[in-house]
């Protein structure tokens, strides 16, 4: 691969769009479907929860999420109209069948939702293409329910790094430890992390031994 193809796998990574992020959707979910399974694990989702995730992608995960306990809603936040479209036909049995929004948003960290409004919140991958996140943090307070959780996920700096594809200019790292005091400085609670070390397909095909976190907090 020549250096615009990787600035260009950057840029599909961070907003999928064209012939190229279908093809893009696939490999993320090869690549990242257990990293998503764990922390949707890490929700522990009760029957009739309010769901909100922040970057579905493909949304392969959905049928995943659904068996987890019934008459849930969720709702999914996409900047790429291409995403949403990819998501709704792969799921148009669930989506007719089950409580699902796919909504637009417009990659500002103010989310049009309401106060108290979400049992859980999760992200997968996302984090590197929040340049305040912050801001994402307080906000997903904000929506989240007293008592309710918000997982986020993402994958070591150092690997990361090592990834030809990690351009600067796309990707913004935070460390762990400055997640936790901001998410401890907003007001959640219970902030623990977990650290995976997963075999896996990484976007250029190559398998890759990878270590992710999962951080997790209560409003
Ligand atoms: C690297 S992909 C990860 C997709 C999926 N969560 C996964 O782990 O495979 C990032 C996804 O988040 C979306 N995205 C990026 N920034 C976002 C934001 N601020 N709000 C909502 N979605 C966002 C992108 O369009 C893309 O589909």
């Amino acid at each position: 691969m020549e250096q615009n193809d990787y600035e260009e796998l950057a840029c599909q990574l961070r907003c999928p769009e064209g012939e190229k992020g279908e093809q893009v959707a696939e490999i993320m979910f090869e690549s990242n479907c257990k990293m998503i399974f764990k922390t949707i694990d890490r929700l522990q989702i009760e029957d009739c929860d309010n769901i909100l995730e922040l970057g579905f992608g493909s949304g392969k995960h959905f049928p995943y999420l659904f068996q987890k306990a019934k008459n849930i809603h969720y709702c999914g936040l996409e900047i790429s109209p291409l995403m949403i479209d990819f998501a709704t036909k792969l799921n148009q049995d669930l989506i007719q069948r089950e409580n699902i929004s796919l909504k637009l948003s417009d990659n500002s960290s103010s989310l049009q939702l309401k106060n108290n409004s979400f049992k859980h919140c999760f992200s997968v991958n996302t984090v590197y293409f929040w340049e305040e996140p912050h801001k994402y943090l307080q906000e997903i307070y904000r929506i989240l329910q007293t008592g309710g959780s918000l997982a986020l996920s993402y994958i070591k700096e150092d690997f990361v790094l090592k990834q030809p594809f990690a351009k600067p200019e796309v990707f913004h790292f935070h460390r762990t430890d400055w997640l936790i005091r901001i998410m401890k400085n907003i007001g959640y609670s219970s902030v623990e992390q977990w650290q995976y070390i997963e075999n896996t397909p990484n976007k250029l095909g190559e398998n890759v031994v990878r270590p992710f976190i999962v951080l997790k907090g209560f409003k």
